[in-house]
Order: structure tokens, then sequence, then C-alpha cells
């Protein structure tokens, strides 16, 4: 079995982050989504990796994986223009040949193994599956319908008046199948070629087509709150405690912190589940829970919590910042003495003052 993973698209929902950093590099927990797709595909024993990637964002995407600790054999395909998840897979048909493979959406995130999911496919020699789980709205979703035996009746893409409450997780198996009723496929009304339409499709001519429902979390991060949601789920289920940088005496951890390689921490509290990156400085601060910290860093007098920071942005003199994301090279600073929370999404390479 093969992998694709979709690492294209425009990731307009994000915006400005997303101006300099596709969102499936966003880091969650210290380490950007699209690691964590890598090594739930390492788990399921797949190693041959196709990423799609676009003309925009591709370079840097393929720069991030260039280290690859998974010893995944990568595929780069480029995709010239984003006209939708099913256009993804006919522009990778070369790569995937009449292999099976297992599609993977590079900004979702799922908690636990999909080994039991891949297992399935292949003992019942399905001709697709999909992860579905269960959500409250699902409206923003690919929405699906499903037998008492796990079969798919019925599926539909950002329904109005959704049939069920199943959302469609960004994770599907196919067979080569998939390809002929691809190649017959028209775009949506939001003008892309739909995967879910195509899923249909196999429904219609009576494929095999099954669901699991993913029992842990699932995380989709198109969004802010999104992704200082994934933060937290992600920094409680795994966090560890490991201090590789420098603490002096008068400073406290406490809990699960990971303190990366070359971290200065002085006079400062830092409280765990937090990951602090390399190279970060932290002086007289207060660090909460939920904290993380990219590589490079700066804090000084501050205090914030249940934030993400990322690469080499700097807080100075700033309290009470929460559920922030604050992107990269960016100075947030407090210059008259406000003492109230501050909630705020700010691009890369701003300066804020206070
Ligand atoms: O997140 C789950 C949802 O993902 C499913 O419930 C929907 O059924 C499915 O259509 C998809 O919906 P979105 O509208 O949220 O997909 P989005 O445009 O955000 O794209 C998902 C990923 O695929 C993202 O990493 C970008 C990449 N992508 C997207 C498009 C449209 C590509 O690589 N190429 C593309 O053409």
């Amino acid at each position: 079995m093969k992998a694709l993973v979709l690492s294209g698209g425009k990731g307009t929902r994000l915006r400005p982050l997303t101006h300099t950093l596709p969102k499936q590099l966003l880091p969650v927990a210290g380490k950007p989504i699209l690691h964590f797709v890598m090594e739930q595909i390492k788990d399921a024993g797949i190693n041959d990796v196709g990423v799609v990637i676009s003309p925009e964002t591709g370079d840097s995407i393929r720069k991030n994986l260039e280290e690859n600790p998974w010893q995944h054999n990568f595929t780069f395909i480029k995709q010239e223009v984003p006209l939708g998840l099913a256009h993804a897979v006919k522009v990778s048909r070369e790569f995937l040949q009449d292999d099976p493979f297992l599609m993977y959406l590079g900004d979702n995130l799922i908690g636990g193994s999909i080994r039991s999911f891949v297992e399935n496919f292949e003992k019942e020699n399905l001709d697709a599956t999909i992860l579905l789980k269960k959500v409250a709205d699902p409206r923003e979703f690919g929405v699906a319908v499903v037998d008492q035996d796990g079969k798919v009746t019925r599926l539909v893409e950002k329904p109005k008046e959704p049939p069920s409450n199943l959302a469609l997780v960004g994770v599907y198996i196919f067979n080569s199948a998939i390809h002929s009723v691809i190649s017959d496929l028209r775009p949506s009304w939001r003008g892309e070629l739909e995967i879910t339409d195509a899923i249909q499709s196999l429904v219609g001519m009576n494929a095999k087509v099954k669901a699991q429902v993913l029992e842990k979390w699932w995380l989709d991060t198109g969004k802010k709150d999104d992704i200082l949601e994934a933060n937290r789920v992600v920094l409680d289920e795994f966090t560890y405690r490991e201090v590789k940088g420098q603490v002096d005496e008068s400073s406290t951890i406490s809990g699960r912190v990971f303190i990366d390689s070359g971290a200065v921490i002085e006079n400062s509290i830092v409280r765990g589940p937090s990951v602090i990156g390399k190279g970060v400085v932290i002086k007289n601060s207060y660090i909460g829970p939920f904290s993380s910290i990219a590589n490079e860093c700066h804090i000084e007098n501050s205090s914030m919590e249940c934030s993400v920071l990322l690469e080499k942005s700097r807080l100075i003199d700033v309290k009470g910042l929460d559920e922030s994301l604050i992107g990269k090279n960016s100075l947030v600073t407090e210059n008259r003495a406000i003492k109230k929370s501050i909630k705020m999404m700010v691009g890369d390479d701003a300066i804020i003052e206070l």
C-alpha cells in the first residue's frame, strides 16, 4: 500500500499566518502537523509516500520533510491549482499506479493509530474505506450515512441539512476503482472535484465502501481556535518531562515540561504541559500550562498560557497573554500598564505595542 498526503491548497482560513507558512507546517505541541501525519503513516507500516504540493508552498514542505526521521520514500507531486481533493488524486496517478493507497489530508490530526483501519481494508477486500467522527455541527464537513454493518450508503459534502452527525475525517483508503470514477467527475458548486462525490459514485455502483468511526479525538486545524485546541489536546496527551536546556536556581519547572537543548530559563516559572523549543530564552516570566514556544523565541518580564508562539517571536513586558497564536519573528510588547488578559491572532513579522 502507498500513502498520498495532501499538502497543497491555499490555507486562506488561517491568514495572515499562512502567508508565510503552509498550514500543514503550523506547529502543534512544538511539532508541525505534517510530522504527526508522517508518524501515523509509518506506524501503519507504509513507506512509499506521495506528497501533493502547491507551487506556492511546495518548497517549504519539501525542505521541512528533508530530515525524514521516518525513512519514507518521498515522491513530491505538484498540483498547479487546488482544484479539489479528487483532482489531487488525479494528478498523482503516475505515482499511485494501480496500487491501493491511504489518502491523508495534511492538516488533520487524529488521536490513536490507523493500523486497524488499514487492516480492515485489506481483510475485507474493500474498494474504499473512510474514517468518520461524530461531531456536533457537521455542516462544514463531508457527511456520511452508514448502516449497521458499517457499509456507507450515502455521502454529501458540506450539506446545509446534514443527513447524520458523522463527519468525514480526512483519512481514506482506496483501491484503483477510484480512478475511473474520478475521471467521470464534474466540479461541485465550489468549483472543486470532490473526493466525497467520487466515493458517492462508488457507493452508487454498489462497490464495497465501509466506514470506521474514530473513538479518539480528531482536530481539523483550519482556524486559530482549532490550532489552540489541537495544541491543548496534543500537549495533554504526548508531553513528557525532559529538561535539556539550562534552568537556573531561581526558576521552577513543574509538571510535564519539555525544554529543548540550548534553551535558557532564568528567574521564571514554567508549568506543564508545555513545550519550549531550542535556543528559547525566558527571563523573569511565568509560562502557564498549554504553552508551545517554538525555537529561538525570547520572553522577558511576561506571563502567558494556553498560547502558541512561532519561531523567533518575542514577548517583552506583556502580562496575561492567553489563547493567542503569534506568528514567526513577531514582537509583542507592552508600553503601558494595562492589567487584563488579551486575546489576539497576529501575523508573521508584526510588531504590536499595547
Ligand atoms: O477536514 C476534513 C474535511 O476535509 C472533510 O470533512 C471534507 O469532506 C473534505 O472535503 C475536506 O474539506 P475541506 O474543505 O476542509 O478541505 P481543504 O480545502 O481544507 O483541504 C484539505 C487538505 O487538502 C489541505 O491540507 C489542503 C489539501 N488540498 C486541498 C485542495 C482543495 C490539496 O492538496 N489540494 C486541493 O486541491
